[in-house]
């Protein structure tokens, strides 16, 4: 029998599971003490190897010289504001729409969809959510979503937010919050701790991943699913990344028959991760 979308047979050596409160299985980066540098080295060399991103175009998905992106979603026509002329700015990267951030938003709408994922009333923290396109799309989907970035990045995330929640019969609701990475979380992002954790396109810097992780670690409690999306650009990152996550966190790439049709990049990787219970407090 021909497998069906999201169930592709897993190769040889490869183990699946189902992780948190997502539906579909994902394959288990699988590595444990030393290990782990192997398993994360050898997953990157997969990506790159198999996914070949660099053959891919960039910014298929958005337009980072426009001043707005629209994009249609869960019945409604999104209208993102973006700031390119901040783009120069050093450090200012969430001006603009990223790739990842399209794929995770139309990902999560598809999940939805398929009966494989459930945000009607769920608590969802966002992390670097820059323009909140997917925020936006999670609250659309009826999740109660707390979108959060650095202090200076809040202004065009606010009117973002503002410009596409306005619908009288919206589901969900959301807020928007600073939230800077390494720093203890504002009580209301963790009381309670949310059911989902979302981050698009905030693996890029290996400076900010151990504050990335700590934060990771502060906002997931035993019911937290971690939904990340990534662009393919920086093998070095990525790997420093998942070997350090693979000590606090169990990690499963999401396939890509998994992603939305019509938004799947071999440039674009997804992972579920979800805290080890020696982790949990
Ligand atoms: C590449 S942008 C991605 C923006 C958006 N998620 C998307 O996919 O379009 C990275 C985001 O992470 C935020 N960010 C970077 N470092 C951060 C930190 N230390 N604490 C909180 N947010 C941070 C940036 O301000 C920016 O919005």
């Amino acid at each position: 029998m021909a497998a069906s979308v999201g169930e592709e047979p897993a190769e040889e050596g490869e183990v699946v599971a189902k992780l948190g409160s997502y539906g579909w299985e994902v394959r288990l980066l699988v590595g444990g003490g030393e290990e782990e540098s192997e398993a994360a080295a050898a997953e990157t060399m997969l990506l790159w190897g198999i996914q070949q991103p660099t053959h891919s175009k960039p910014n298929a998905y958005v337009a980072q010289s426009s001043l707005t992106l629209a994009l249609e979603a869960c019945g409604h026509s999104l209208s993102i504001l973006q700031s390119p002329s901040s783009l120069g700015t050093p450090g200012v990267t969430g001006a603009v729409m990223w790739d990842s951030g399209v794929v995770l938003g139309k990902f999560l709408e598809h999940a939805v969809d398929s009966g494989k994922l459930v945000l009607q009333d769920k608590k969802v923290v966002e992390l670097g959510s820059g323009c909140g396109l997917v925020g936006c799309i999670a609250a659309l989907l009826g999740a109660r979503v707390i979108l959060t970035d650095l202090p200076d990045r809040l202004r065009l995330l606010k009117k973002n937010v503002e410009t596409n929640l306005r619908y009288g019969n919206m589901r969900g609701s959301a807020t928007v919050r600073e939230l800077t990475w390494g720093y203890d979380p504002d009580i209301e992002l963790i009381e309670p701790l949310p059911d989902y954790v979302l981050g698009s396109d905030v693996i890029y810097n290996e400076e900010a991943v151990v504050d990335l992780l700590d934060t990771l670690m502060q906002l997931c409690g035993t019911q937290t699913t971690i939904f990340l999306a990534g662009e393919l650009r920086n093998d070095t990152v990525l790997e420093y990344f998942l070997e350090a996550a693979m000590k606090d966190f169990v990690i499963g790439r999401v396939p890509q028959e998994q992603f939305h049709p019509d938004y799947r990049s071999r440039r674009v990787v997804m992972y579920v991760l979800i805290k080890k219970r020696n982790q949990l407090t």
